[in-house]
Parts: C-alpha cells; sequence; structure tokens
C-alpha cells in the first residue's frame, strides 16, 4: 500500500476559555478536535459528516494550516506539515487547497471574477507567468462549466451554484494534488448541490485529486466519497469504505444518522426504524468521560462510562490494514443490537 498522501495523527485543537478580569484566567477549553486519526490516500476522496459543531471547519483550517494545532501531527507526503513556517509553509500550501461552504460570502463581491480565479497566482507567482494569466483563468472557467467570457463580471451576477463553481476554479488554480471541500454545497439549493457534487466528481478524476469533503449530511457525501469518516464531538467515531458505513454501520451514532437519511423507496421505507437519539449534544467545553457519545446511546453499560474506546479495526480487518478497513469506536460495536429494544427514544439514565 502506498504512503497515504496526507495523515493526521492524535489531532487536537482546543480553544482556552478565559475569564476574570482582562481574560487573564484560562478557566476551560473549547475542544473542538479531541483527538482526530486519518489517512487520505492519493486520488480518493474522504467523506467526513457529523453534526453542527463537532469540529469539521477546525479539522479542515487544520489541514490547511489557517490554525495551529494544541497537539498532533499533519502528514503531507511523510513531512510533519503543523511545525512548517515560511517558505516550507507555503510551498506546502500551494498544493493543499481549500473551497469554502458559502460562495455568497467567500468570494469578495469588489473584485471581478478574473481577479478572484487568478488571485492563487499573485501568491504563488512562480505558478504561471504574468502573460499567461488570463489565459489559464479562461481554462479554469471552462473547466468548470462557465463561460470564459465571464472572466470581467462581477460575482453578483451569478447564481449560488455558478458562484460556487467559480469557488472551485479558484481552488484548482495551483493544481493543488489535495481540495479540502468544507461544506462546498450546504448553502446551495437541492437542485443544485447534485450539480456541483458531479462537477466536483468529475474534476477528481480528471485532475487525479484527493479529497477531503466535508458535509453535514451522510446522504451528500455518499456518492462522492470512497471512504467516509463520522465525527462526534470532536473525534471520529466510525470511518470505513461507503459501502461498510452505509450498509454495515456498527457505531450506534453512524446508525442514529444513517436512520435519518430519506430513502426513496417506500418499501424499504416503512421497514427501516428511525433511532431518535435523546438529549443534545453535550458541550465540547465538558466532553463525558469514557466514550463520548454515552449520554445519548441506548447501548451505553458501566463500562462506557469508564473506559475510552479506541477506533479499533475489527480482527477480520486488522491483516489488510489498507484504506479499506473498517473502525468503529464503540465498545460493543459488535453487538448484533442495532436499534433500541424498547422503543426508540434513547440515551443512557
Ligand atoms: N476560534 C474559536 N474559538 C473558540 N471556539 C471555537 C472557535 N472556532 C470554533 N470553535 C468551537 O469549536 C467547536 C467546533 O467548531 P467547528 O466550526 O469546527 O464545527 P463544525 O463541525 O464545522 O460545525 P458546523 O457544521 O456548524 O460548520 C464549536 O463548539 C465551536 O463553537
Ligand atoms: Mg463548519
Amino acid at each position: 500500500m502506498a504512503e497515504p498522501i496526507l495523515e493526521v495523527s492524535g489531532l487536537y485543537k482546543h480553544y482556552p476559555l478565559a475569564t476574570g478580569v482582562l481574560f487573564k484566567k484560562q478557566v476551560g477549553a473549547v475542544k473542538a478536535v479531541d483527538g482526530v486519526d486519518f489517512a487520505l490516500h492519493q486520488g480518493e476522496t474522504l467523506g467526513i459528516v457529523g453534526e453542527s459543531g463537532c469540529g469539521k471547519s477546525t479539522v479542515a483550517k487544520l489541514l490547511m494550516n489557517l490554525e495551529r494545532a494544541t497537539a498532533g501531527e499533519i502528514f503531507y507526503k511523510g513531512q510533519d506539515i503543523t511545525k512548517l513556517s515560511g517558505r516550507a509553509l507555503k510551498a506546502v500550501r500551494r498544493n493543499i487547497q481549500m473551497v469554502f461552504q458559502d460562495p455568497y460570502t467567500s468570494l469578495n463581491p469588489r473584485m471581478t471574477v478574473g481577479d478572484i480565479i487568478g488571485e492563487p497566482f499573485e501568491i504563488h507567482p512562480e505558478a504561471a507567468p504574468k502573460g499567461d494569466r488570463r489565459r489559464k483563468v479562461q481554462e479554469l472557467l471552462d473547466v468548470v462549466g462557465l463561460n470564459p467570457e465571464y472572466i470581467n463580471r462581477y460575482p453578483h451576477q451569478f447564481s449560488g451554484g455558478q458562484r460556487q463553481r467559480i469557488g472551485i476554479a479558484r481552488g484548482l488554480a495551483l493544481r493543488p494534488e489535495v481540495i479540502v471541500a468544507d461544506e462546498p454545497v450546504s448553502a446551495l439549493d437541492v437542485s443544485v448541490q447534485a450539480q456541483v457534487i458531479n462537477l466536483m466528481a468529475r474534476l477528481q478524476s480528471e485532475f487525479d485529486l484527493s479529497c477531503v469533503f466535508i458535509a453535514h449530511d451522510l446522504s451528500v457525501v455518499r456518492h462522492i466519497s470512497d471512504r467516509v469518516g463520522v465525527m462526534y464531538l470532536g473525534r471520529i467515531v466510525e470511518i470505513g469504505t461507503d459501502t461498510e458505513i452505509y450498509d454495515h454501520p456498527t457505531h450506534p451514532y453512524t446508525q442514529a444518522l444513517l436512520s435519518a437519511v430519506p430513502v426513496p423507496d417506500p418499501e424499504a421505507r416503512e421497514h427501516r426504524e428511525r433511532i431518535i437519539l435523546a438529549g443534545d449534544v453535550p458541550s465540547p467545553t465538558n466532553i463525558p468521560s469514557g466514550c463520548r457519545f454515552r449520554t445519548r446511546c441506548w447501548k451505553a453499560r458501566e463500562r462506557c462510562a469508564r473506559e475510552v474506546p479506541a477506533l479499533a479495526v475489527p480482527a477480520e480487518f486488522r491483516l489488510d490494514g489498507g484504506p479499506a478497513a473498517h473502525a468503529s469506536a464503540c465498545h460493543f460495536a459488535e453487538d448484533a443490537q442495532t436499534v433500541p429494544a424498547e422503543e426508540h427514544e434513547s440515551g443512557a439514565a
């Protein structure tokens, strides 16, 4: 198995919570990212899914080196990028580019589309000689399905979907190897979401990109992801190939999320049990002991409060160790019971 293009190991981002006069006293921390491990392999798309506040954007910012990690490493082709600065950091940044969530606020309204897409060339002038840039921008417009003649227009002259295409073109300008897309379709109409996802899937294979694709919802990443990681309260609780996650989820949280995904087939819908989780997500300043999901889990037992479940690969996959390894951070992942026994309201007392 080839070395992963990105490897994240024991990643933490804690934001200090301060109080008192002039915020001198630290009283705790928002544990936005609290022990994340994953690998991204060359040419694959890894979907990262989880509810609002679980730390997805913080992971994206750490991957982009827009935030400094509290602890942990991010290896890009074997080199830890969390400690880089200056030129070395800039060189790595050229190869890892981001597509942002909101195409309405992430594009400067006073810049033309040509200037927006060409902006990365200002930061990395070595990527294209000045005389070539306009042509390159026009090529990029064409690649994302926009008319190259629109180069002098402004963002407000485009629809939401078209604006996200502009954001994608900007992300591709430097021909990066990795794209980190943080909820690239969440702000778009449902009818437009599929078009943008299809475009990203096409570009991914055309440019041989490796992608981290972040979304709220398991249904959004299904068709674009080779593997999916499910996040809960700052940690990945289950990771595996799309078939493993969608057809054989073993973590109760993944099972609950999947039970909420709309099913088009009415017969399948009738046979499916909707799991409604009890209570709210606990605060990231006060993460439950042991298994962080236990306060909402119908399988929780005494052991879950005591022992932190590792993101473990089940025995049958252990020899392989490749990207297909399906891992679940649940003490009772291999337990057959997948839905709450009595009623579907769940939660440990
Ligand atoms: N700069 C910051 N200072 C303090 N807390 C922060 C900061 N940035 C994020 N957080 C907190 O960290 C947690 C994770 O935030 P993050 O934005 O990563 O979540 P998310 O999964 O992207 O959520 P969403 O789906 O709403 O975008 C949240 O509780 C958030 O309030
Ligand atoms: Mg976010």
